[in-house]
């Protein structure tokens, strides 16, 4: 058997679509939408495996941003891995995904993100699992009325840049959130109409936008699929609305992935029954750990404001790599790291379940023997956040 791996072409991508239909069960078309409507696809970063000729298959890496406070993160979500039924177990995903993180490395992005049902496939490859938190809440009978003085009107094209801006000040403070640009809120709605009745609805305040939110329903489940509100009180009426459309569509659940302790779901215990729970189905790869702390950087001379005095420095070393943090009056620096260094010692899974704020995840840095100076520098700047990637962004 010969194999070889290929970048994906115009003249290819229909067979790709078909492979990808024929693997997940899906019609070609789903795939096909989100292909020429998220201006983080291209041909060149896809790949096929062909097996004496034939196209058997396939991995996407989207290049994309991910909001870190003040920082961004960019990384590469992996997506579309599919693998003709007929030649399965041969390792050909696996060579795909090995192939994948080549790219990764070569073209600075220093962090991959994806969503699976086989993660033994891409811990073998490297990804950790990075539980998300995911809202669940009961469907009540009956919608209960949210504040007053606002009305929700569908969205329209002439307010994109308005409420684009919104978004940018409403994720300002949170791990997780893609960074969007205009052009990828725009063209979102054109993959979205595959993920079931999706509405993407307007609130208005005194006749003028104030935030948004987006909706799909599929079965008896209505998907909050995000939320952006320029004040808690938006986020209110944005939650009290996301219910009522669950109870005049007869849906029994609503699910979102959220940020734990954020205003929504405060805001949404108001109005149903929720619960938050982990799903285990979202995996990360650090790829680069230099990039990461480069791209978080920003934010953590935000945090550093809370602690501000300069201390010794202190290297972490995660698996193979190791990166001097300085901590200068008011900042943090990055360096390689130097000779007689405290260090830390860190898994990648460590490093990036600390990275990106999970509870518990500190615990390396309580239990090191590091002087308590530099334990609480390095708490500051790994504080417990929490992170979000919205059901909006999924790929
Ligand atoms: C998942 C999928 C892409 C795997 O493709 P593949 O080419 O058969 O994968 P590989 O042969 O490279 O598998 C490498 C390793 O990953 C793991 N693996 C692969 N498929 C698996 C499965 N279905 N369940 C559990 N582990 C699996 C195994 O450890 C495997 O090694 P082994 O065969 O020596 O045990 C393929 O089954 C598929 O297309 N499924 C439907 C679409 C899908 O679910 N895609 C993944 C979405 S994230």
């Amino acid at each position: 058997m010969e194999t070889e791996i290929r970048t994906v072409s115009e003249h290819i991508h229909d067979d790709v679509l078909d492979l990808l239909a024929r693997s997940f069960g899906k019609d070609d078309d789903y795939f096909r939408r989100q292909h020429e409507g998220d201006p983080s696809y291209s041909h060149d970063r896809a790949w096929v495996l062909l097996e004496d000729g034939k196209i058997v298959s396939h991995v996407q890496i989207y290049d994309k941003v991910m909001r870190y406070g003040d920082g961004r993160i960019p990384f590469g979500g992996i997506a579309d891995v599919g693998t003709d039924p007929e030649y399965r177990r041969r390792g050909h995903a696996a060579k795909l995904l090995s192939n994948a993180v080549g790219y990764m490395k070569r073209n600075d992005l220093p962090l991959s993100l994806l969503y699976t049902g086989t993660p033994p496939l891409y811990e073998a490859g490297g990804w950790h699992s990075v539980p998300a938190t995911v809202l669940e809440a009961d469907v009540p009978t009956e919608a209960r009325p949210g504040p007053r003085a606002y009305t929700i009107k569908p969205f329209e094209e002439s307010q994109l840049r308005l409420l684009a801006s919104y978004w940018d000040q409403a994720m300002s403070n949170l791990v997780g959130p893609l960074d969007r640009s205009v052009e990828y809120f725009q063209k979102q709605p054109s993959w979205h109409v595959g993920w079931g009745d999706v509405q993407w609805d307007v609130i208005h305040r005194v006749g003028h936008p104030a935030g948004f939110v987006r909706t799909a329903i599929e079965g008896e489940t209505l998907e909050l699929l995000d939320v952006c509100g320029t004040s808690d009180e938006v986020v209110q009426v944005a939650c009290a609305w996301a219910v009522r459309r669950a109870v005049e569509s007869g849906c029994r659940k609503i699910e979102g992935r959220v940020s734990p302790g954020s205003i929504l779901v405060r805001e949404l215990a108001a109005f149903a029954d929720i619960r938050l729970t982990t799903s285990d189905s979202q995996m990360m790869r650090l790829n680069d750990l230099e990039g990461v702390l480069r791209g978080a950087l920003p934010e953590f001379h935000r945090r550093r404001r809370h602690n501000p005095l300069a201390d010794q420095p202190v290297t972490l070393v995660v698996g193979n790599s190791a990166v001097r943090l300085e901590f200068p009056s008011g900042t943090v620096a990055l360096g390689p790291p130097e000779h007689g260094d405290r260090m830390i010692e860190l898994t990648d899974k460590q490093f990036l379940h600390m990275l990106m704020g999970l509870p518990g995840a500190q615990e390396p840095i309580t239990e090191s023997d590091l002087r308590p100076s530099i334990k609480s520098q390095l708490l500051n700047i790994f504080p417990q956040t929490g992170h979000v990637f919205w059901y909006a962004d999924a790929f």
